[in-house]
């Protein structure tokens, strides 16, 4: 039975073009950078003209560029650098965050290093602009604004440029978890005032283990990892050559046909909730179906059904890969924090289904097809 991978924002199939790129750094070019000679000299090349690549990418200066083990590093390293090294008293950030920064927080404020700001979100998961205007005129101390770009459970893009200004305006930091958006829209750092934002390879069909911190170069903080001068001192440890070369290939790749992919994914996900609404009476979604969502995240609210808890279990028998809510809450019997921060009902059933450009109309009819066949077969209370 083939699999139909309908999980693309717990991660992503790595690109053949990727690994291909990849195998060099696993095989014979297996210097450290570190090292002075020959062999390490070249592994520090090809990190340097990934950063230059991905820089590039974004419009940002390679300086500003860090490669970290993945997204939840780079997240810990704005918010607790922020308190430790830019004074941070105030971190106002919303209850939907990924837990790389929502949890974070958290451990700040047990230490009673800060002092955390949880904005209102609505049914959909977005903020108002209004109430974060005001909280930032409230804050007499160091504030750092925490907001993502694009939540990974239900896909609702939040206005990166125009929360970057009213931090400015506020003399407020920015950073933003753009895990979910680097690699699926283009992002302009020259043009949106912010001064971390966090990314992670394997979410760009790139490896796992892998991703990187942009810091804006007039935001000066110090290593959350200690160890060697890796990083321009910034990171210490020694690089994951491969991943890093991989990083930006799948970056550089993803970007070349952006465009298309995105006209591509988006009617994919159209075509499932069409598909859905019609054979599912009461189909529901979580987030926004439109464009003030991510592309690619469909969050599914089921209508109540005895087996609701079973929903994957039968999704995974047929061969289809899809989440509860996020990866990371799939596995465990903790509820998404983020359904419950919007609201949704609790007797109702949320499966994510995540696409990307190796997905195709027909994965999507059997998905259908199964889901059809649950609620045919069993009475509905
Ligand atoms: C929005 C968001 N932030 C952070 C992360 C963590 O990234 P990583 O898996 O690279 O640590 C994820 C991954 O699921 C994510 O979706």
């Amino acid at each position: 039975m083939k699999t139909i991978y309908l999980d693309n924002a717990a991660t992503t199939f790595v690109s053949p073009e990727v690994v291909e790129a990849m195998l060099p750094y696993l095989k014979e070019e297996y210097g450290n950078p570190s090292s002075i000679h020959q062999l390490g000299n070249r592994t520090r090349v090809a990190i340097e003209q990934a950063r230059k690549k991905v820089a590039e990418l974004l419009n940002a200066h390679p300086s500003e560029i860090f490669f970290t083990s993945g997204g939840t590093e780079a997240d810990n390293t704005a918010l607790v650098q922020s308190v430790l090294d830019l004074g941070v008293k105030v971190i106002i950030s919303t209850p939907i965050e990924h837990h790389a920064v929502e949890h974070t927080i958290h451990s700040l404020e047990k230490r009673g290093w800060i002092k955390a700001v949880w904005l209102s979100v609505n049914q959909y998961g977005q903020i108002d602009l209004d109430e974060l205007e005001s909280i930032l005129k409230q804050q007499k101390e160091k504030t750092l604004v925490s907001i993502m770009h694009a939540n990974n459970e239900i896909g609702t893009l939040n206005p990166i440029k125009r929360i970057g200004e009213l931090c400015k305006e506020y003399n407020a930091y920015f950073h933003s978890d753009t895990v979910q958006t680097v690699g699926h829209f283009k992002i302009d750092l020259q043009n949106i005032p912010v001064d971390f934002i966090a990314a992670s390879a394997h979410k760009f069909h790139g490896p796992k283990g892998v991703g990187f911190i942009y810091i804006n170069r007039n935001t000066k903080i110090n290593p959350f990892i200690n160890g060697g001068a890796q990083e321009r001192n910034m990171r210490g440890g020694t690089e994951n050559v491969a991943g890093i070369v991989g990083l930006a290939k799948a970056l550089e790749l993803t970007y070349q046909h952006l465009e298309e992919d995105m006209k591509f994914i988006s009617s994919l996900k159209s075509y499932m909730v069409q598909r859905l609404s019609e054979v599912i009476p009461d189909m529901q979604f979580n987030g926004y179906t439109n464009e003030k969502a991510l592309y690619t995240v469909l969050n599914c609210s089921f209508p109540p059904h005895p087996q609701g808890m079973m929903f994957l279990y039968k999704l995974d028998i047929a061969g289809i890969c899809a989440s509860a809510g996020s990866a990371c809450s799939s596995g465990s019997n903790v509820g998404s924090h983020v359904l419950k921060a919007i609201g949704a009902p609790s007797d109702r059933h949320a499966i994510r289904f995540s696409f990307s450009k190796y997905n195709t109309k027909e994965e999507l009819d059997k998905v259908v097809e199964v889901m059809t066949e649950i609620y045919s077969n069993v009475k509905v209370s």
